[in-house]
């Protein structure tokens, strides 16, 4: 188990795959265009949804291998991509990077992934993927940016404590949360290579009830671990939330960048 549910991570994917830059997907499909097979290696895969994403905007014959820690994620991926070309891993990534290379992949991409690890292991990473000259397709990195409408008192206090656990360990050292994208366009421009970067925001509309509900449950959770004594009022703030979201047009956006890195 890795703390990400399937559940959430599927009320996501609608979002996600909206909020994914088009610019970006465009510089991946160019990138490949005179491809007629592609070897893709997604890592902290999740159950695929850089696959399903991806897909449909790839016509080269797609050689998948989706790699992630939990078990209980990749079995969904393995329903979801019958029919699909796809290798397994179930790996740490936070002890080895050898998942990454197992299958000569001509791009590696992740989603929702990179704000987890550690300047030191983005090191390590870049230096590893720039050794080989692959490129490297990141989505959905968060970037500290967040907001609802309507706002509340409330909102900064929460938010800020959001970011600082978004720097807690997450299981490869101090997370570099909300400076990873950045990070990593420095490492990969410093290893030579041209990196394109985009916006790709959630946005949470009022239709999203469910979305919204789970992404500010794990705000509030997150916010008590960093302030624990703040914990009446941010459990009351959450009350709040829920009721906007109930009875209003409550919605809300969390920043993300997409970048696609290349060698030159
Ligand atoms: C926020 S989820 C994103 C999943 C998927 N990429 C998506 O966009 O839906 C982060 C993913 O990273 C995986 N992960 C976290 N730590 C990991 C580790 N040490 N090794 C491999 N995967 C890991 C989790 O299991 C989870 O699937």
């Amino acid at each position: 188990m890795s703390g990400f549910s399937a559940e959430w991570l599927a009320l996501r994917e609608p979002i996600d795959h909206s909020a994914r830059s088009e610019e970006i997907l465009a510089g991946v499909t160019g990138w490949y265009a005179q491809d007629d097979t592609l070897k893709i290696t997604d890592i902290g895969s999740g159950t695929g949804s850089t696959l399903r994403a991806l897909k449909p905007v790839l016509s080269q014959k797609l050689i998948w291998h989706l790699v992630d820690n939990d078990d209980a994620l990749l079995e969904v991926a393995k329903a979801e991509a019958q029919g699909d070309q796809v290798n397994f891993s179930h790996a740490d990534l936070s002890k080895s990077l050898d998942a990454l290379f197992l299958h000569q992949p001509d791009l590696i991409t992740t989603s929702a992934f990179l704000d987890l690890v550690s300047e030191e292991w983005l090191e390590e990473m870049v230096k590893e993927i720039t050794k080989r000259k692959i490129p490297f397709y990141a989505a959905l990195t968060y970037d500290g940016r967040a907001g609802c409408d309507p706002s509340l008192g409330t909102d900064e206090k929460i938010l800020d404590a959001f970011n600082k656990h978004q720097k807690t360990d997450k299981g490869f050292g101090l997370a570099l949360g909300p400076e990873a994208a950045n990070t990593a366009i420095t490492l990969f421009e410093e290893a030579g290579y041209q990196v394109n970067v985009a916006k790709s925001d959630w946005v949470g509309k009022s239709n999203r009830k469910a979305f919204q509900r789970m992404l500010l449950q794990g705000w509030r959770d997150a916010a008590i671990e960093i302030t624990p004594s703040s914990n009446t009022l941010f459990n009351e703030w959450l009350l709040e939330r829920l009721n906007l979201i109930e009875n209003s047009n409550a919605s809300l956006f969390v920043g993300h960048k997409d970048i696609f890195a290349v060698p030159v």
